[in-house]
């Protein structure tokens, strides 16, 4: 196969494009449901500042790390590093880490496709005018109705599942590329509206802000930091080929550091708008911050059901956070899809992604009845499958595969391929301080996570 070959699956059309998909890929549930529940769990400000050494040290040039492992390879993560460790000379064993990766997309979509339906289910509930007056009372009893009804969470997870899978199997031009073309401009909209509106109208901005960037690190755990380094993986959709494959379609000659620059920055504003949009309002109606996964369900509505234009808004919301979880989850879908394509006598990516999703699907079914059928079943100790399933694959195998995906680029690769991929300067002070990071910072802070989470500097 020659140097100028590019993927069997497509490319985008240009590196902007690129950017927006990948862009859609990082923001999503992590942005707008997880980060603010982890922020009020975890005590505020310390926790949003682990979370921010995190992005910068670890996420920006793993993310980088991974683009160009992805537009080398050009294929599938599997066959991505496969390919790559043989032109390098190295063991074709490093396919194992695409492994790595297709399984931790399995665990997260099954998980990712129960909430994200339950965003579908709540922009019908905004249409249906539900919110219009109602109580906190009774806005937790909607919530919990909607989670412990095996019913309607598996219907919706359904509903989810279908959409991705529409849209990944008409493949990265008509599928992926047209998708992120017509719901990215949405979303941004959405995002400044809801912004905008949150700013301008509430009382508790300042309460908000004291709660998000006035730390008090005496809160801090071990296992915070664990906590704080899974989210900065999760929500940038690292460690696991997501970004690796929308890297494999990525034209030769776009930058990559300038795609990953806008990605990491486009991610980490919207995580930070999103809680300054939800803390003051939460604030405001005197609702606690650790409410956890409801949050987002929980409180918004109650406020939609108060303040003027609350149909609107809460409407645009719901919206806007299922565009977010939609065009995350086709980034969740595709790497396993695009592999199982590649192994295909016909080719077929409609049955690969028929295939694919119809697995994912009855993962996330055993998901959904775990919040109420099956929530006796403990697969970690006091945890049940759902909340199992988020740790075993954002706090582990994410950092995991991060951690290696840096060991390869930094160490396995022959530096000329990188820097002819990065299209840099070898001697530049940027590319050395990446390639620092990228060789021994970023492994080294995995490291010392992983060791302090499990206790190692107690012993
Ligand atoms: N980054 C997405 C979010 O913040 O919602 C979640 C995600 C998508 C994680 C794709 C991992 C992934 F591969
Ligand atoms: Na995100």
């Amino acid at each position: 196969m020659s140097e100028t070959r590019s993927s069997l699956h497509g490319e985008w059309s240009s590196g902007m494009i690129f950017v927006l998909a990948a862009t859609g890929s990082a923001v999503g549930l992590g942005n707008l449901w997880r980060f603010p529940y982890l922020v009020g769990e975890n005590g505020g400000a310390a926790f949003v500042i682990i979370y921010l050494l995190c992005i910068l040290l670890v996420g920006l040039p793993i993310m980088i790390a991974e683009i160009t492992l992805g537009r080398r390879g050009k294929r599938s993560p599997i066959n991505s590093l496969r390919s790559v460790a043989l032109e390098e000379g190295r063991s074709a064993n490093w396919a194992l880490l695409g492994w790595l990766g297709v399984a931790a997309g399995f665990l997260i979509l099954s998980f990712y496709s129960v909430v994200g339906g339950w965003a579908l289910s709540y922009v019908l509930q905004s249409l249906l005018g539900t919110f219009q007056g109602i109580t906190s009372d009774s806005s937790t009893h909607l919530f919990e109705t909607l989670v412990a009804s095996p019913f309607s969470v598996l219907g919706w997870h359904t509903l989810f599942m279908l959409l991705l899978f529409g849209i990944v199997a008409m493949g990265v031009r008509k599928g992926l590329q047209r998708a992120v073309t017509i719901l990215m401009p949405l979303l941004f909209v959405l995002l400044i509206l809801l912004v905008g509106y949150g700013m301008a109208a509430s009382g508790a901005f300042q309460e908000a802000m004291a709660f998000m960037f006035q730390p008090d690190f005496s809160a801090v755990e071990g296992g915070t930091v664990l906590t704080a380094m899974g989210q900065a993986f999760f929500t940038l959709s690292l460690g696991m080929g997501a970004i690796m494959v929308y890297g494999a379609y990525l034209p030769k000659h776009e930058s990559i550091p300038h795609s990953a620059g806008w990605i990491v920055g486009m991610d980490t504003i919207t995580a930070i708008l999103a809680g300054l949009a939800i803390f003051p309002i939460v604030f405001a109606v005197g609702l606690e911050p650790g409410e956890g996964a409801g949050l987002v369900f929980i409180t918004l509505p109650i406020v939609f059901g108060e303040i003027p234009f609350g149909y609107l808004l809460g409407l645009l919301f719901f919206v806007l956070l299922s565009v977010a979880a939609i065009t995350s989850g086709m980034s969740l879908l595709e790497p396993a899809t695009s592999y199982l394509t590649e192994r295909r006598r016909d080719g077929s990516r409609l049955k690969a992604a028929a295939i694919i999703s119809s697995l994912i699907w009855l993962l996330g079914v055993a998901c959904g009845l775990s919040l109420n059928a099956l929530s006796g079943i403990t697969v970690l100790p006091g945890m049940n499958i759902f909340d199992s399933l988020e740790y075993i694959s954002n706090d582990i195998m994410l950092p995991l595969g991060g951690l290696l995906i840096a060991i390869f680029v930094g160490w396995r690769m022959r530096l000329s391929s990188v820097v002819g991929e990065l299209g840099v300067n070898e001697n530049g002070a940027l590319f050395k301080l990446w390639l620092v990071v990228t060789r021994f910072v970023a492994p080294a802070a995995v490291i010392l996570v992983f060791a302090n989470a499990t206790g190692l500097f107690e012993l």
